[in-house]
């Protein structure tokens, strides 16, 4: 199975022990499902790598941002990587006073920067020149120095979906090369802002090794030239994040094992090569951690078939692109799989859509199923980037959400959004 903590008992679906028709019977469809055991054992990979080296792996929280699932990363000595004020509050209510969190984004308000100054951030990923200024003048009203990381572009195709490619020249993120060097020079002369590192990030579900070795390459040189040009000395490197998973047969993405020794090892070697002290070092995962932990889980409405020749047969159901946005923004696959094996039922091809009124509002294409009214169906890794990318479209509430404990009990880590929590910010 694709989530390996989900599996088949006697035809029906489990997760680490537990029934999920017996979940669904308590907490209803549409619900996403999370595996605790395979977070801890992904936590526990990074850990054994870690093994007291200078290496911090920071969790990027929009892959999901649950409270609970912060709270578990923190406790296993993980950082932070956060995009916005809202996910550093996230951070620090899970983790109180929590210390390696870094800030990054193309887009920071002079407010999100100093609430991060405030709260101590450990760097703040500068991506543009008037950025840096903007930093320096908020940290100058609070007359602290920022800690800050400036982070390069170093055009490596990372060849994923082009929305989610970052370090290709094209994209809006970070300064390239030569901009990059201004910047390091412009920052040596700006009172309030302490260099302390480097970053880059060069897309997201990326299945090979081979790109995040360029870049890291790249960045290196970089180093290289801005040694020799400025005499700035570094205290990190951050090599981002970006390693992919696998949603179908057709990927078979490194271990996270393997990424981190494969960078750092590089790093460490060039640093080791030339007399020097290698830097802290600094990685931002997302996907690799949560992505294949979670499950969404919904109940078939309706099996409805057009009679024409082109006929389709639709499996409309409770959950909607509002709940997984995924298959419809990015054409992505998330494989689908019944929560009780229905063997008498004749096998069809099926189109799986939501309720919501656009042809969009597809979840699966092209997919051999049993399927009657009523039953259950299941959406594979789905703890990355689905929760955290849901809406309130068509005024429809926010699933539910639980966390299969290591025990095989089970607990409700988000409520299911009630309709007043839909409308009660409006003002009539
Ligand atoms: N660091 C930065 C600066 C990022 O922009 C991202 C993701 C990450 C770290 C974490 O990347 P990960 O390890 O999770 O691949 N919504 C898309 C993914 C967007 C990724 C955005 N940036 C999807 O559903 O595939």
């Amino acid at each position: 199975m694709r989530c390996k903590n989900f599996y088949y008992k006697d035809d029906e679906l489990l997760c680490d022990g537990l029934k999920i028709k017996k979940i669904v019977q308590e907490y209803s469809t549409p619900v996403f499902i999370y595996s605790e055991l395979h977070i801890r054992e992904n936590l526990n990979q990074i850990n054994k790598v870690i093994n007291g080296k200078q290496i911090t792996v920071c969790y990027a929280v929009k892959a999901n941002p649950a409270l609970n699932i912060l709270k578990l990363a923190g406790t296993e000595n993980l950082g932070f990587d956060v995009v916005s004020e809202g996910e550093m509050r996230r951070v620090l209510a899970s983790s109180p006073g929590q210390k390696k969190i870094v800030f990054s984004g193309v887009g920071k308000t002079d407010e999100e920067i100093r609430f991060a100054l405030q709260n101590e951030v450990f760097c703040l990923n500068v991506e543009s020149l008037p950025e840096l200024n903007r930093v320096n003048m908020v940290a100058k009203s609070l007359n602290v120095r920022a800690p800050v990381s400036i982070r390069i572009n170093p055009d490596v195709n990372p060849d994923t979906h082009p929305y989610i490619a970052t370090g290709l020249r094209e994209n809006k993120f970070g300064l390239s090369i030569d901009d990059g060097m201004i910047a390091y020079k412009t920052a040596q002369s700006l009172p309030f802002i302490d260099v302390k590192g480097i970053d880059c990030h060069i897309g997201s579900q990326i299945l090979s090794l081979e790109p995040f070795e360029q870049a890291t390459n790249k960045v290196l040189n970089f180093i290289d030239r801005l040694i020799k040009e400025t005499g700035v000395v570094l205290s990190h490197i951050n090599l981002g994040g970006g390693l992919g998973i696998s949603y179908s047969d057709k990927e078979h993405p490194p271990s996270l094992e393997n990424f981190l020794s494969l960078t750092s090892d590089i790093v460490i070697n060039w640093y080791n090569k030339r007399g020097l002290n290698p830097p802290h070092l600094l990685f931002e995962l997302g996907r690799s951690i949560v992505g294949n932990s979670g499950i969404l889980v919904a109940k078939v409405l309706y099996l409805k078939s057009t009679m024409d020749s082109n006929g389709k047969n639709f499996a409309v159901v409770d959950a909607a692109m509002n709940d997984l946005v995924r298959p419809t923004l990015y054409n992505a696959h998330h494989e689908v799989v019944p929560v009780i094996l229905n063997k008498k039922t004749r096998s069809s091809i099926w189109e799986i859509v939501g309720p919501i009124c656009e042809s969009g509002d597809w979840l699966a294409k092209n997919r051999e199923l049993r399927l009657l009214e009523g039953d259950l169906i299941s959406f594979l890794s789905a703890g990355a980037y689905c929760s955290s990318m849901a809406s309130n479209y068509n005024s429809r509430r926010k699933p539910v959400e639980v966390m299969v404990n290591c025990d095989g009990s089970v607990r409700e880590i988000v409520r299911r959004e009630s309709y007043d929590e839909i409308f009660n910010r409006e003002i009539t």
